[in-house]
């Protein structure tokens, strides 16, 4: 990396302007001497990110990220100290040596930099054909065809190649520029003989930036919609400023919209993430017509855990976005699909029904990971055991790849669900599945190789207390309770009349679940059975927020698969199968935190008659826990 001279920083760092340039990313209030945001740095619903205009610097109070401008945009970039610098020169128009296109000084640059530089150029020229040379208009035209906006085209810098063999390749070397760029970037081919011409010829130019915003490669489409000759995208070759797998198309253009949205949308083609940025969507990246890598994901999760992955309806889309799908799990991403009707891939289908009805049907087709892989499987599955075992084994493959722990029980809870099929059954098949792959790495590794011990339910691998795992089981009673307070359970008994039953002589641990528990109590005592929303009210902020908390839990799952025909029971229709586990599950656990209580106890006891006396209480607590253990399908080892 060059030096950026000293007088460029200084005039960078007195220009700058904290709140203008942290203004690009978040949305400040004012309060007091600062302005207030959401962090960008970490998810949060309340802002503690703070800017000081006054002072020029910016902190979180969350997570701690602090610094001034240049700072800024090297944390919310993931940029070097001098692509900061360069990012805010450019912010603040302040020429940088580097970016002048000064074939002398061109010389003198590294390698890359002279890709970069050349590239650029190109770029600039290929802007220039569509808006002024006598050509261009036949490359606008099929733009406007295609429904593109003068904003689009500027704001993506598309441009057009010229009908001619060396039009780009001579305007270059006319203005200084080395061949041995051009050939390195792909944009001059030349033949053994020395003659060389132009790459891109008589097409669109679709310019790919990097995350920094400089032009790295090139797509390029024919306007000839039937010529089976020629294909139909032309693409820059690798080169050292050029990786595929590690540059999105539109990312540069998206990144901000994909920070605000929290939530990415991945599409394949260019035309796809151009309309539909149009149409109001800007967190819109594609993949450009490669299979997914990680290096593009890792790219995405800079700006958000969130990806929606928009796929054409035809089989050989469908498969792709599987691939993809099982990567964006294994990198810890959350992922949903879309796939569009037979036929239509988003540019078209944006182009067809409009803004309005696309965004609709978005909203409506979004399903998680989950449905949709089970939608693809179960239609074939229906009636067949055999064929359902199959589809179980898919899902559970892909839930595996989920790196958290807390993701992956809620998804084979989902699953259960799904194909009515107790949880018990998903995890031993997992743990089967790791403990092949454990035999199979340890075949690679030798026998020394380190053994886990395989999931077992319900607790995740990761260390979580006692009390963090009390309190889960102790939500789920309370969110039950409230969500379905009159719902009948079994003849003559409701969610609340059993719950209170069976848990007379449970007492709840986290204090905020106890109080909830009173609350419930005192208004059955007036005769009336509370829900959710009789809280959301509360004098008490805390018993607030739970309740809004556990009135908006999203256990339902998607009417998607209404539309297919595959009936899909929601909790509510296997709640008093839910109810049943819930209480079973809670009183487990109480039971297992008591045996450790006791054990505790007994060794602070020296008589030997009250040690026999404690014993057999412990003894009698285990057998209890034993049979909660059977009746919830759970193997103690
Ligand atoms: N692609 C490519 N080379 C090809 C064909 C496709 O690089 N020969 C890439 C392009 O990035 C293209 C994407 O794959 O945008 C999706 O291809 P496809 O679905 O065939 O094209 P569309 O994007 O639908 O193109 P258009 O709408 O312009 O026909
Ligand atoms: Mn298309």
């Amino acid at each position: 990396m060059s030096l950026i001279p000293k007088e460029v920083v200084d005039q960078v760092l007195v220009q700058a302007d904290i709140t203008e340039v942290v203004g690009d990313f978040v949305s400040l209030k004012k309060k007091g001497q600062n302005m207030w945001a959401c962090c960008p740095f970490h998810h949060e619903k309340s802002p503690s990110f703070s800017v000081s205009p006054a002072k020029g610097i910016y902190k979180c109070f969350g997570c701690g990220k602090a610094g001034n401008s240049v700072q800024f945009i090297m944390d919310v970039e993931g940029t070097s100290f001098p692509e900061a610098i360069k990012y805010l020169a450019k912010k603040y128009s302040i020429e940088v040596p580097e970016d002048n296109p000064n074939p002398e000084y061109a010389k003198e640059q590294s390698e890359r930099d002279s890709l970069f530089i050349v590239s650029d150029f190109a770029n600039k020229h290929f802007q220039q054909n569509l808006h002024a040379h006598e050509q261009g208009g036949i490359g606008m035209s099929y733009l406007k065809q295609r429904g593109m906006s003068a904003n689009t085209i500027k704001k993506y810098e598309l441009g057009y190649s010229v009908d001619e063999w060396t039009d780009l390749t001579d305007a270059a070397l006319k203005a200084g520029y080395q061949q041995k760029y051009l050939e390195a970037t792909g944009l001059t081919i030349a033949k053994e003989d020395g003659k060389k011409y132009d790459r891109f010829r008589g097409r669109v130019m679709f310019p790919t930036h990097n995350v920094s915003g400089r032009v790295v490669g090139f797509g390029a489409r024919t306007l000839k919609t039937n010529d089976k000759k020629s294909p139909k995208y032309l693409n820059s070759p690798e080169s050292d400023i050029y990786h595929k797998s590690n540059v999105l198309y539109g990312l540069f253009q998206a990144k901000q919209a994909i920070r605000m949205q929290d939530m990415c949308y991945m599409v394949e083609g260019y035309l796809d993430v151009l309309s539909l940025h149009q149409g109001g969507i800007e967190n819109v990246v594609a993949s450009s017509g490669t299979s997914l890598t990680e290096g593009q994901i890792k790219l995405i999760a800079r700006y958000t855990e969130n990806i929606t992955v928009l796929y054409d309806g035809d089989a050989a889309g469908i498969k792709a976005s599987l691939r993809g799908i099982d990567l964006i799990l294994e990198s810890g991403l959350n992922v949903d699909v879309v796939t569009f009707p037979e036929g239509e891939d988003p540019d078209s289908y944006i182009q067809k029904v409009g803004d309005t009805a696309f965004k609709a049907y978005i909203q409506e087709h979004s399903q998680d990971f989950i449905s949709f892989k089970t939608s693809l499987y179960a239609a074939e599955a229906k009636g067949s055991p055999v064929k359902k075992a199959e589809a179980i084994r898919e899902i559970v493959a892909s839930i595996a790849k989920i790196p958290d722990s807390i993701k992956r029980t809620v998804f084979f809870r989902s699953c259960s669900l799904i194909f009515d099929i107790d949880e018990q059954v998903l995890i031993s098949e997992y743990n089967k599945m790791q403990l092949q792959d454990r035999q199979q790495q340890q075949k690679q590794d030798g026998p020394e190789h380190f053994m886990a011990p395989p999931f077992a339910e319900p607790e995740p691998e990761k260390p979580i207390s006692d009390m963090d795992m009390l309190k889960r089981y102790e939500r789920e009673i309370v969110r039950m309770l409230l969500n379905y307070p009159n719902r009948v359970l079994e003849e003559g008994m409701n969610t609340c009349q059993y719950m209170l039953e069976q848990l007379e002589d449970v007492e709840f641990r986290t204090p905020l679940y106890a109080r909830l528990m009173d609350l419930i109590k005192d208004k059955l005592c007036d005769g009336n059975l509370a829900t959710a929303e009789d809280f959301i009210n509360h004098p008490d902020q805390e018993i607030r927020t739970e309740a809004t908390n556990l009135l908006s839990d999203p256990h339902e799952l998607s009417h998607n698969w209404e539309t297919h025909h595959i009936f899909v029971p929601t909790e509510s229709d296997l709640l008093p199968y839910g109810a049943e586990r819930a209480v079973l599950r809670l009183k487990w656990r109480n039971v297992e935190l008591m045996i450790k209580g006791e054990m505790e106890k007994l060794r602070l006891v020296t008589d030997p008659q009250e040690q026999i006396q404690q014993l057999t209480f412990i003894r009698n607590l285990k057998t209890l826990h034993c049979q909660l253990g059977d009746m919830l399908g759970i193997v103690i080892g």
